[in-house]
């Protein structure tokens, strides 16, 4: 037998007597005890049900964020019954996903925000679930358990920002589980009629990067607090504080105090608290002297670090993906409960892995072991959280299946702890504390084995500590009242306004040192950093000779005044809001300057702002998702690459990292914007070398680097070898930019030659491409005007060949910065398999390229025709640097026909062109512009169609009026001449048909050069950017809308002339036949 069983029971009032029949680990096989269960909340506290071992989920879902509702998102959650919660697919609309959970909890709507800022139901038909509801059913079953004797586990899941510490601890007058459960623990305490005697001890810890840090304890161990195992009670923390108490207000004290810890790792140690896991621990233990027996509880309360980081930390293709162990916790946290679901549906598991990392050392008995355990899924509502809510519902759906075995911890009490519990320590009501521990806390909080002071003892150190901290407490709340101060804002908002700095009347210092007045931590922040001053009021700061200080955005360089409510950010991104002496404040909301407000004002004034990454386009005022996610993510990256740079130059890297937007204004092969996305550029100051890393890959590498900080900030040794050095890599060829040649020209068998500029993804000119693409005969002969279609439906289903003639590249900006570099030109037409490279040449700035290639299409298919018609050859330009792998591609995939040339078009595919390429940003006019000239396109092929068939008709009608009885004359001479006489006259008819067609083709050719520049105009015009200055915004309006206004002229007199061009021919073409005749 595995647990408890219950043998037999009785209710009363207050108590439910059960006899219990034991086999836990602790207890010996087959003793029987009778316990009194406390009903402390008037309900019947329930014996273990069948299935009660199950870990139960609950999901509840927040309403938008500021930057939610400014970025127009959209609901993608629903929820019924209480139970179910239902997930719609964005980009498939009609396509959802339905989970059912023990709870669903709809916090997105339905609310109304109280005078005291409690958010309730904001009438009785809402489906909302405040605070209070979520305690009903969670917090409630804590407790529950608890009194049971139960060891209980509540653990926060969900993305960094969906509400995990929002449930578990709560905000301002919207109290969260953690504080709810104590206070009603204490409550009910307090209201104990018996001589019972209760003991509560509290821990807060916070495991990052694998090291245990004790939230309550000042003293610093390098490595963190160390976990062992002891063969009866498993894991535990060595060396955890674990502090008695008496009373919610002391837990209140503690949780302040381990807050404050967690804030000041946040910014001094530059360890985001939303990679942390923070656990609360409380041992409850109730002792019943006259039965002789305790029951005692552990109950875990664990919010846990962001679930998103898992996915972006295995930065596909680094080559240091295994090196950073930040995510490794949460990481084995999913394998145990993977492992433990698989089991509870019959799988053979082996292995649960525990042991793989300390978060799952730590709640072993929480999954799968001795504890009822409840998982709270906290979900975005947002579109753009799509994939992150699925994959945590996902994950929830795999924590319902796991199976625990809970029993209750009963122990009996030994004659010594019978003898110290009569000296009773004062306590609330009629209840006391115990004095003495029966057996020492089974969970982490203490080392087995070790003495232990008299919980008498204890209890009055803990007493003395908190009435210390409470003269500092009301000391603090009165200088906040009369003293202008800086209050801390973090990335985290539970961890904002815990820092506070005075400043006093005279002049301070502030800095890194201890012996500033104001002692502020953070990256890029000097020993002496700044000064204060403070005259009368008029605060003032200066910042220490190229020392970092940012104003409201701005860096400042001298004495600069301070208002109330101004933004100051000292180093790389250490934020704090200025709250100005009594005299200049009013009743303002400074909730409003959050983090995102210090980053976003930062962007600003650097210039950043979604409309510079082409907002607007989407034609409805708002930005574009792809661009706002952009956007965000660029705001989001700034003061991560401003801290990486501070850390790159305290370890002396020499690497300079900077935010790019790839595809900023680059196009695909249609001249549709491609899809935005961040990346950061790396420059060796030193050597001049360029990297490229993606958004995840520079992540990855941050949580890296910032390992290697910490043990150079702990005076370690920071070396490493060259190929484990997050700021090291192998140099490689950079992406330069890219130039688009139309290939229409192509499609009616017409050479094209151009200078296209090589833009880069700031739409900046990197160089000149000069390039030559050519329709030649199967032997390379190029060819003539004669060859020339009028529709490319006449190159249907025929053999075409044609030259890619790359014949140089013209001031390259990568070799006037470095005269060492190369560069390779590499570009893939249709459905070559992959992209061909030409030769690299180096340390020329003008070089000299002469690659020509010849492609074949053996059997040209429509969709290959239509490909010319509508695609650009997209040519890109790689940078080339000393010691970099030259770029090359194997010949060997591609199909070469008997002559040796490359063949294309090979498979019958349609999706080849389109695949993978949706318009993500097109101006109205522009589109407009090029709708128009696709149908004048339409309607010229038609009028061609309707010109042939004419033609077709009158050659009918001469070939019926020819042979004619009238022509008796000349039959003469038809008869000498014979059938041979035929041919001078066919050949003319000939001759002057392929002049009409000569004509036509000439006409299309011309016409088909002014559409090109037409083109290459618009997109230019495309990718220019609006002023930053407002002054200079009508100028602006006022060019674009010329340079407009020249296309459509282009367009237009470039269609006019055609049509003239073609009307001549049609006249042409009437008046032979009355001619002939
Ligand atoms: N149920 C909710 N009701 C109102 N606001 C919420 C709710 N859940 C989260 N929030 C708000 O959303 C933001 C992010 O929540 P937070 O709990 O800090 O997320 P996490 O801990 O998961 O990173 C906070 O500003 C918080 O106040
Ligand atoms: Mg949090």
């Amino acid at each position: 037998m595995d647990g408890p069983s219950i043998i037999d029971h009785l209710e009363t009032d207050c108590f439910c007597w059960l006899n219990v029949q034991c086999s836990s680990v602790k207890q010996k096989q087959g003793v029987f005890y009778v316990i009194f269960l406390p009903t402390h909340t008037g309900e019947m506290t329930a014996a273990p049900a069948p299935g009660a071992d199950r870990v139960r989920v609950a999901v509840r879902v927040r309403p938008f964020s500021q930057r939610e509702k400014d970025a127009g998102s959209k609901c993608v959650v629903s929820m019924h019954s209480g139970t179910t919660t239902t997930i719609h697919d964005p980009r498939n609309p009609g396509h959802t996903k339905t989970f059912t959970f023990d709870l669903a909890y709809w916090s997105h709507s339905g609310f109304h925000v109280g005078s005291d800022g409690v958010f309730t139901s904001a009438d009785p038909s809402s489906e909302f679930a405040g605070q209070r509801e979520v305690f009903r059913d969670l917090g409630r079953g804590v407790l529950d358990s608890a009194w049971q004797g139960y060891n209980t586990t509540l653990l926060a899941y969900g993305q960094t920002g969906s509400g995990k510490s929002y449930s578990m601890i709560g905000f301002g007058a919207n109290k969260g589980l953690i504080p709810s459960v104590c206070e009603e623990l204490f409550q009910a305490i307090e209201n104990r009629e018996r001589n019972q005697e209760y003991q509560v001890t509290f821990s807060m810890l916070e495991i990052y990067n694998e090291q245990v840090r004790d939230l309550l304890s000042g003293a610093k161990q390098p490595g963190g607090l160390r976990v062992r195992e002891d063969s009866e009670l498993g894991f535990y923390v060595d060396g955890l504080k674990s502090v008695p108490c008496e009373s919610y207000a002391q837990i209140e004290r503690l949780m302040q105090q381990g807050t404050k810890m967690r804030t000041t790792a946040s910014t001094h140690l530059n360890a985001s608290s939303s990679r942390s896991h923070m656990v609360i621990t409380l041992q409850f233990k109730q002792v019943f002297p006259d039965r002789g027996l305790s029951k005692q509880s552990s109950i875990h309360l664990v919010d846990l670090a962001g679930s998103e980081r898992q996915k972006s930390s295995g930065s596909e293709g680094d080559r240091l993906r295994e090196g950073s162990r930040v995510n490794l916790s949460l990481t084995n946290l999913g394998n145990v409960i993977s492992a433990l679901a698989d089991a509870a549906v019959g799988r053979r598991v082996l292995h649960v892995p525990y042991r793989d990392s300390v978060l799952t050392k730590l709640l072993q008995s929480a999954l799968g072991g001795n504890s009822r355990t409840t998982l709270i899924a906290a979900i975005s509502p947002a579109d753009i959280c799509y994939e992150e809510t699925l994959s945590t519902l996902r994950y929830a759906e795999r924590a319902k299946k796991v199976r625990n075995k809970a029993v209750v911890n009963t122990a009996a009490l030994t004659p010594e702890s019978r003898a110290g519990n009569s000296k009773l320590l004062p306590g609330g009501g009629n209840s006391s504390m115990a004095a003495q521990p029966a057996s020492p806390p089974a969970e982490p909080g203490s080392r087995p084995g070790s003495p232990q002071l008299p919980w008498a003892h204890q209890l009055a150190q803990a007493r003395e500590e908190w009435r210390q901290h409470h003269v500092a407490l009301a000391q603090e709340r009165q200088m906040l009242k009369t003293l202008p101060h800086l209050l801390n804002v973090n990335e985290d908002p539970q961890l904002t306004g815990v820092l506070k700095y005075f400043i006093q009347a005279g002049s301070c210092d502030a800095g890194r040192a201890a012996s500033n007045a104001i002692t502020l931590q953070g990256l890029g922040i000097s020993d002496k950093h700044a000064s204060f001053t403070n005259l009368d009021g008029k605060v003032t700061v200066t910042p220490h000779s190229k020392c970092k200080v940012v104003v409201n955005g701005v860096p400042i360089t001298a004495k600069t005044k301070l208002q109330h409510l101004d933004r100051v950010i000292f180093g790389s991104n250490s934020a704090y809001l200025y709250v100005g002496p009594p005299s200049e404040r009013g009743g303002e909301d400074v909730s409003r300057f959050d983090y995102d407000f210090f980053q976003l004002e930062r962007a600003a004034a650097e210039g950043v702002s979604v409309h510079r990454l082409g907002a607007g386009s989407g034609g409805d005022g708002h930005a574009d998702p792809s661009v706002l996610a952009a956007f965000q993510d660029y705001v989001g990256l700034m003061p991560l690459v401003s801290e990486v740079n501070q850390m790159s130059e305290e370890l002396k890297k020499g690497l300079r990292m900077e935010l790019k937007v790839k595809n900023l204004a680059s196009s695909d092969s249609r001249g549709y914007d491609l899809q935005k996305e961040v990346m950061v550029k790396v420059t060796n100051q030193r050597t001049h070398q360029v990297w490229v890393w993606s958004k995840a890959k520079f992540i990855n590498r941050k949580f890296l680097m910032e390992e290697l900080y910490q043990r150079f900030l702990d005076g370690e040794d920071s070396r490493v070898a060259q190929e484990d050095d997050p700021f090291w890599d192998p140099v490689e060829a950079v992406h330069l930019g890219s130039a688009h040649v139309w290939l229409q020209p192509l499609a009616y068998c017409m050479e094209l030659e151009e200078q296209a500029a090589l833009l880069n993804c700031d739409g900046l000119e990197e160089a000149v491409l000069h390039v030559r693409v050519r329709p030649c005969s199967p032997a390379g002969r190029a060819c003539g005007e004669e060859d020339v279609v009028i529709d490319p439906v006449e190159l249907l289903g025929r053999r075409m060949d044609f030259q890619i003639h790359i014949v140089r590249c013209l001031g390259a900006q990568w070799l006037k910065e470095d005269a060492e570099r190369g560069v390779q030109m590499g570009y893939r037409i249709y459905d070559l398999p992959h992209t061909l490279y030409t030769k690299p040449i180096w340390k020329t700035v003008n070089p000299q390229i002469e690659e020509s290639v010849q492609f074949t299409a053996l059997n040209a298919s429509q969709e290959f025709l239509d490909y010319l018609q509508t695609n650009a050859l997209i040519v890109d330009l790689w940078g080339l640097q000393e010691g970099c792998a030259e770029l090359s591609c194997s010949r060997q995939d591609l199909m070469v026909t008997g002559e040796g040339h490359i063949m294309v078009d090979t498979k019958d595919t349609a999706a080849v062109m389109t695949a993978g390429q949706t318009p993500s940003d097109q101006t109205p006019e522009l589109s407009l512009k090029l709708l128009q000239l696709q149908r004048e396109a339409e309607l010229l092929r038609a009028v061609n169609r309707a010109l042939r068939e004419e033609n077709a008709s009158l050659r009918g009608s001469l070939e019926r009026a020819g042979p004619g009885p009238p022509a008796r004359e000349p039959s003469t001479a038809l008869t000498v001449a014979g059938d041979a006489a035929l041919w001078p006259e066919g050949d003319r008819e000939r001759d002057w048909q392929a002049s009409c067609d000569r004509a036509f083709a000439a006409a299309l050719k011309a016409f088909y050069q002014r559409v090109n520049a037409a083109t290459g105009q618009l997109l230019r015009l495309r990718r220019q950017e609006p002023p930053e200055d407002d002054q200079m915004l009508r100028p602006f309006v006022h060019r674009q809308a010329q340079m407009l206004w020249d296309s459509g002229d282009l367009l237009e007199s470039s269609l006019r002339t055609l049509k003239r061009d073609v009307a001549l021919i049609v006249k042409k073409r009437r008046e032979r036949p009355l001619q002939s005749e």
